[in-house]
């Protein structure tokens, strides 16, 4: 395990420590937030990095509506499927060797093979945990969907209202790189059957909690078949990231786009530069999920795609969904170590209150709050320690 992968894990601790006790945050821990337009792709994105279905998907129930008054016959077609995100998601990957200490699918240095062989009996190499569920492994991940489904409507219902209380899910596996991500719900213009008359402005003051911190990382999808120039996502990134340091751009649909057009301008930072740059990305469409296509499959034909197409083939390393994994990880790192300045004069803040506050307590096993404090101040005890050289030289210490 190297210090960067750890440096991470004890981030998403600290992170989870003060989501856990009704203790104010005092630390604002760098994140990545998927921003983007209802359908382009944000969902798929995320399962594809993570190498497994589990988020919640809309129904292909598209209606048709017919328009008397267009003349010759045209049917206009409505999606069908609705919101689908409806909290926001925070989704910790963290990974893990499996038995034989072997890293795979995703998490690979190269390549996207995901990892087909199958771990020893009874042991569980892949699962998930909620936050809201303490203890308790989801190895099934369509037992993660129902959940994320389960937990969204107890907090707001069965209609497609939403709410910015996120809902807290860390998967462990071999196959990914340790990340932390959060799937927002996507624009939507126009509210639909019983959604709040206010969607729009529901789900942007949503998405602008998140992306409004400096040290939030900004995942702008763009469906690559539609106009970079009318993104949603990049348009919602451009409001508080005006120099666009903190925002990457990934382009999906890359298969749907005309025959003859290609994203090679937009990618060489020449039509909406972004410092980060942009990622384009084959998702599996509509089709290949009615179909049951497998997410190894997925990456596979997507990696066949970027490596036999004319305008991506020789740059077909920096193209596909290993590479977008690759990139975040090493972005987060890079923040993470550019913000350890910040961190450390707040752990120290709170560090000596929640000493004082131990100290003024007395017995240690008492209230509910005593022993959630005592809870906060391990970890910070436990991080200051680990990183003690760290947090006690400069930060160049660790960059490079
Ligand atoms: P979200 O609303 O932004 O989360 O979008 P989803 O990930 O749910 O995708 C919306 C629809 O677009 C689904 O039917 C996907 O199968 C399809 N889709 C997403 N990405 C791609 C892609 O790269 N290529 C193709 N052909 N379809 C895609
Ligand atoms: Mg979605
Ligand atoms: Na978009």
């Amino acid at each position: 395990m190297t210090m960067d992968q750890t440096l991470i894990q004890t981030i998403n601790k600290l992170q989870d420590a003060f989501n856990a006790v009704n203790v104010a945050n005092p630390i604002d821990l760098p994140q990545i937030a998927v921003v983007g337009s209802q359908s382009s792709g944000k969902s798929s994105v995320l399962e594809n990095i993570v190498g497994r279905d589990f988020l919640p998907r809309g129904k292909a129930n598209l209606k048709f509506e017919f328009i008397p008054q267009s003349g010759p016959l045209i049917l206009h077609v409505i999606e069908g499927s609705g919101i689908v995100t409806r909290r926001p998601l925070v989704l910790q990957l963290i990974n893990r060797p499996n038995s034989r200490g072997e890293v795979g699918g995703v998490a690979a240095a190269e390549g996207a093979r995901a990892s087909t062989s199958k771990p020893p009996t009874g042991e569980v190499e892949e699962w998930g945990e909620f936050l809201h569920i303490p203890g308790k492994k989801f190895s099934d991940f369509n037992e993660i969907r129902d959940e994320i489904n389960r937990e969204t409507e107890t907090k707001v219902g069965k209609n497609a209202g939403v709410s910015p209380q996120p809902i807290n899910l860390r998967i462990y596996s071999p196959n990914v790189l340790t990340l932390t991500l959060i799937d927002l719900p996507g624009l939507t213009k126009v509210a639909v059957g019983d959604q709040p008359k206010d969607i729009e402005r529901l789900i942007k003051d949503m998405i602008m909690k998140f992306i409004t911190k400096p040290n939030c990382i900004i995942l702008s999808v763009t469906a690559a078949n539609t106009d970079l120039a009318n993104s949603d996502g990049l348009k919602l990134a451009r409001e508080v990231d005006v120099e666009g340091v903190r925002t990457i751009g990934v382009l999906t649909k890359i298969d749907l786009m005309d025959p003859g057009t290609d994203v090679v301008d937009i990618l060489a930072n020449r039509t909406i530069p972004l410092r980060l740059g942009y990622v384009p990305v084959v998702n599996r469409g509509q089709r290949d999920i009615d179909n049951n296509k497998k997410i190894s499959a997925a990456l596979e034909a997507e990696r066949n795609f970027f490596q036999n197409h004319s305008s991506y083939a020789s740059k077909a390393q920096f193209c596909g969904t290993p590479f977008l994994a690759r990139k975040l990880n090493l972005i987060l790192m890079h923040h993470i170590k550019n913000t350890l300045p910040e961190i450390k004069a707040k752990i120290g803040a709170g560090l000596s209150k929640y000493q004082q506050e131990l100290a003024s307590l007395g017995d240690p096993m008492g209230s509910e709050e005593e022993t959630q404090s005592s809870v906060v101040l391990n970890v910070i005890t436990e991080f200051t320690n680990e990183y003690r050289s760290v947090l006690d030289g400069t930060s160049n210490d660790v960059s490079s």
